[in-house]
């Protein structure tokens, strides 16, 4: 696994170094969703598919924009689904954005989830891991190398809320449940790029990030292969929740396509209950 991170740690200075001074518009290519993709897509994603490619325990990869599974060697324990450039409709403002990294063990769903890293290119460049026992920070110092700040963990309430999906189109009990909780004094921290917002979450110490299904898009927006169940991961071993809108773990779900959504919630516990709570679901 050592040598995963190596690689995703690699790809993550190139990666920044892009954003960072290249050109931030339009290509004239389209991802298998249908998103017209930037030129920042398409470099970041040919930087990680070139660094993860040379590792020699990595099976194949899946990027969230491509349309197929890339098989890199016949041997190779690991199949990296990977969102390489998260939020990248921000980068023309400069705002921060990320990359997403599940690694997977023979298949794709959320119980052969080994291991899971996010990257944050903000002010600062930082890595998050969750492997094995412990979700671990670590920020590139001046020489470029990662070192480790600390360990994440979440408290069981927190102040903040991020409530993704269009406004227009939430069912009356998601509205409801967000109001409330703003009416409570929960803070509104909300960007746009579902790293740097469940980031934050993390960072400091809990609240609940929701990407919901709506009454356009019932499975929600957010990729489980690429980007909801490398959170959970992430989530569930710093002591939160992950969860679908029927409260399923979402680390306990099976897509039928690497490219299938579904609504999320993220955060520490009570709030995550609470949401689960105003949609009905019946809790232990
Ligand atoms: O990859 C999907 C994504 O860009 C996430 O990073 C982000 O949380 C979400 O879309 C934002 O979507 P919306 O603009 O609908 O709130
Ligand atoms: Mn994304």
């Amino acid at each position: 696994m050592k040598e995963v991170f190596e690689g995703i740690a690699k790809a993550a200075s190139r990666i920044a170094d892009a954003l960072a001074h290249d050109d931030t518009g339009y290509s004239d290519n389209k991802n298998s969703t249908g998103d017209v993709q930037l030129k920042l897509d398409i470099r970041s994603d040919y930087i990680v598919e070139e660094e993860l490619s040379r590792i020699p325990t990595v099976h194949a990869l899946a990027s969230e924009e491509q349309e197929q599974i890339s098989p890199i060697r016949t041997g190779g324990e690991y199949l990296v689904g990977y969102d390489p450039l998260d939020g990248s409709s921000l980068a023309d403002v400069n705002l921060s954005v990320g990359s997403i990294f599940g690694i997977y063990e023979n298949s794709f769903v959320g119980a052969n989830l080994a291991a899971a890293v996010y990257v944050v290119y903000g002010p600062r460049i930082e890595m998050v891991t969750a492997y094995k026992h412990n979700v671990e920070l670590w920020r590139q110092d001046r020489s470029g190398e990662f070192k480790f700040v600390q360990i994440l963990r979440l408290k069981d309430q927190g102040k903040l809320v991020a409530p993704g999906g269009t406004q227009q189109f939430w069912y009356p009990h998601h509205k409801k449940l967000v109001d409330d909780m703003f009416a409570e004094g929960y803070r509104l921290r909300y960007s746009g790029g579902m790293v740097p917002d469940l980031h934050q979450i993390l960072i400091k110490g809990g609240g609940l990030f929701s990407y919901p299904g709506t009454t356009d898009k019932s499975k929600g927006k957010i990729r489980m292969v690429f980007e909801s169940m490398p959170f959970a991961k992430v989530f569930e071993m710093a002591g939160g929740l992950a969860l679908n809108d029927e409260a399923g773990r979402l680390l306990d779900s099976v897509p039928e396509g690497h490219h299938d959504t579904s609504p999320c919630f993220f955060g520490s516990k009570n709030e995550v209950l609470r949401a689960m709570r105003a949609y009905g679901n019946k809790l232990d």
